[in-house]
C-alpha cells in the first residue's frame, strides 16, 4: 500500500486526472493535427477513438489501480497472482513514463523560459525573422534552456513533496479553473480578430480529402496521449480515486474536459494565427516563433502593450497545462519508488527528479552543443522523441488493455465498475467488447504501422 490516502474527493479525483491529460499535447499538437489531417473530418474520427479506445483504457487504468491499490508494478501480480511476469508490462510502462518525462520536461522549460522572455519585453522586440533566431539561440544554447528544465523540474518536486492530497491534487484544482479562465480570454480575443473565419475553417470545416491513413492514424495515437493513457499513469490516479466513486462517471468527465480544452486551444490559436495572415504550423514552430508574432502584432506603436499581456498568459497557460502534466508523470514513478521497503517518498522523488533532469539535460544539448553525438542514426533528442511518440506508447497501451480483456477474470473487472454490486453497469458488455477486440486491434495496427514506417 502506498503511504499517501489517495484523493479526498470525486472532484478532487477528477481535477487531478483532468492536470494529468490537459498539457502540450491539447494546446500545441492538437490544434494543429486536426487542421492539417482535414478539420471537421480528422474530429469525427478523434471523437470516435477518444471515447471508444482512450475512455476505454483509462477505465481499464482506473479498474486495475483502484482493485489493486498499487502502481503498475505491484498490481498486475496482485490481480493475477498466478502470472507474475505481468509486472514486467508494469516496469516497461513506469520506463516509457520515464522517458516521456524526460523530454516533456525540456519543453516545459522552453515554455517556462518564454513566460520571461515574454514579461521582460523581449520577445515583443522581435520581428518574425528575429523570433526565429531566437528560438534556435534559445534551445541550441548549453545553460539556458537545462536551467530551466532544472527549475521545472523542482517546481514538480516541490508539488510531490506536498503528498497525493496536499500537493498534487491542491494543485490541479488551482490551476486547472485558472487555466480555463486564461484560455477563455484568449479565445475570445482569437475570434474578435478580423478575418478569424478562416482560422475556424481551417479547424472545423470537414475536409475528407485531407483525413489519409495517416491522419486516422495520428487520430489514435493523440487521443492516447492527450488522455495520459497506456504507461500507467492512470493506474496510479486509480489506486488514488475514493472507493465509492463511479468510474464511469469519472472517466467520461476527465474525456470531455480534455477534449473541450483541446478545441479551446484550437480555437484560441487558429484565428488569430490566419488573422495575421500567417502559416499553420504545429509544434515548436508554432507557440515559439508563429505565435508570438500574432501577439507581437496587437501591440500598438505605442502606449499599452497589449499583445505582451496575451503572450504572458499564453504562456503561462501552458506552463500551468504542462506542470500538471508533468506532476503524473514523476507521481506515478514516486509511487513506484515508495512501494519498496523503508524508501521515502521524498527520497524517490528528489533521486528521480535529479535522474531525468540528466537524461532530460542531455536531451537538451543534443540539439546544441552534442548534436554531433547520434545513438541509432538520430541525435538523443529525436531518439527518445521517436520512442516515446511511436514504439513504446502503443505497445504499453496494447498490453494493458490485453490484460483486462483476456486476463483479469471478468468478474472481478464488473465487481470494480460496479463499486462491488452497488452500481447498476449496463454498459459491461459494450465495455468488454471494445477492451477484448476493438482497443488491442486498434493498437496493433497503430505499432505495426509505426514499425513498417520507421
Ligand atoms: N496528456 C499529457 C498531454 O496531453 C501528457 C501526459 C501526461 C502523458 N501524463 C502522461 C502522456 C502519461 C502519456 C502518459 O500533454
Amino acid at each position: 500500500m502506498t503511504e499517501n490516502k489517495g484523493f479526498s474527493s470525486n472532484f478532487g479525483a477528477i481535477m487531478a486526472a483532468v492536470g494529468s491529460a490537459v498539457g502540450l499535447g491539447n494546446i500545441w499538437r492538437f490544434p494543429y493535427i486536426c487542421g492539417k489531417y482535414g478539420g471537421g473530418a480528422f474530429l469525427i474520427v478523434y471523437l470516435c477513438f477518444v471515447f471508444c479506445i482512450g475512455m476505454v483504457l483509462m477505465m481499464t487504468e482506473f479498474v486495475i489501480g483502484r482493485r489493486s491499490q498499487h502502481t503498475p508494478v505491484a498490481a498486475y501480480p496482485i490481480l493475477r497472482p498466478d502470472k507474475k511476469g505481468w509486472r514486467y508490462v508494469g516496469i516497461f510502462g513506469m520506463v516509457t513514463c520515464f522517458l516521456i518525462l524526460s523530454l516533456y520536461l525540456v519543453i516545459s522549460g522552453w515554455t517556462l523560459n518564454y513566460v520571461v522572455d515574454a514579461a521582460s519585453g523581449t520577445l515583443a522586440q522581435l520581428d518574425s525573422s528575429g523570433l526565429e533566431l531566437h528560438f534556435k539561440a534559445f534551445s541550441e544554447s548549453a545553460v539556458r534552456p537545462i536551467v530551466f528544465l532544472a527549475v521545472f523540474a523542482l517546481l514538480t518536486v516541490a508539488v510531490i513533496l506536498g503528498g497525493v492530497q496536499k500537493g498534487v491534487e491542491k494543485v490541479s484544482k488551482l490551476m486547472m479553473p485558472i487555466l480555463v479562465v486564461l484560455l477563455v480570454v484568449l479565445c475570445v480575443r482569437s475570434v474578435t480578430m478580423p478575418g478569424a473565419s478562416a482560422g475556424l475553417d481551417y479547424l472545423f470545416k470537414p475536409d475528407f480529402s485531407k483525413l489519409t491513413g495517416q491522419g486516422v492514424l495520428a487520430a489514435l495515437g493523440q487521443a492516447l496521449f492527450s488522455l495520459s493513457v497506456g504507461m500507467g499513469v492512470m493506474i496510479v490516479y486509480g489506486s488514488y480515486i475514493p472507493r465509492n466513486d463511479n468510474l464511469l462517471k469519472t472517466s467520461i468527465w476527465i474525456t470531455v474536459c480534455d477534449t473541450l480544452i483541446a478545441l479551446c486551444a484550437g480555437v484560441a490559436i487558429f484565428p488569430a494565427v490566419f488573422s495575421c495572415g500567417l502559416e499553420p504550423t504545429g509544434g515548436p514552430g508554432l507557440v515559439f516563433k508563429v505565435l508570438p508574432t500574432v501577439f507581437n502584432s496587437m501591440n500598438p506603436s505605442s502606449g499599452f502593450m497589449v499583445g505582451t499581456v496575451f503572450s504572458v498568459i499564453f504562456f503561462v497557460l501552458l506552463s500551468m497545462a504542462a506542470l500538471t502534466s508533468a506532476i503524473s508523470l514523476l507521481e506515478a514513478l514516486v509511487a513506484w519508488g515508495s512501494e519498496y521497503p523503508n524508501r521515502k517518498r521524498s527520497v524517490s522523488a528528489i533521486v528521480l527528479a535529479l535522474c531525468v533532469v540528466v537524461l532530460g539535460g542531455l536531451c537538451s544539448m543534443s540539439v546544441g552543443g552534442l548534436s554531433g553525438v547520434k545513438v541509432a542514426g538520430l541525435g538523443l533528442f529525436d531518439l527518445v522523441d521517436k520512442l516515446t511518440a511511436v514504439y513504446l506508447p502503443p505497445l504499453c497501451a496494447l498490453l494493458t488493455v490485453a490484460f483486462i480483456g483476456w486476463v483479469m477474470p471478468a468478474a472481478d473487472i464488473k465487481d470494480e465498475l460496479s463499486n462491488h454490486g452497488t452500481l447498476k453497469v449496463g454498459y459491461f458488455k459494450a465495455f468488454y467488447f471494445l477492451a477484448r477486440y476493438v482497443a488491442p486491434l486498434a493498437l496493433l495496427l497503430v505499432l505495426v504501422t509505426g514499425i513498417v514506417n520507421g
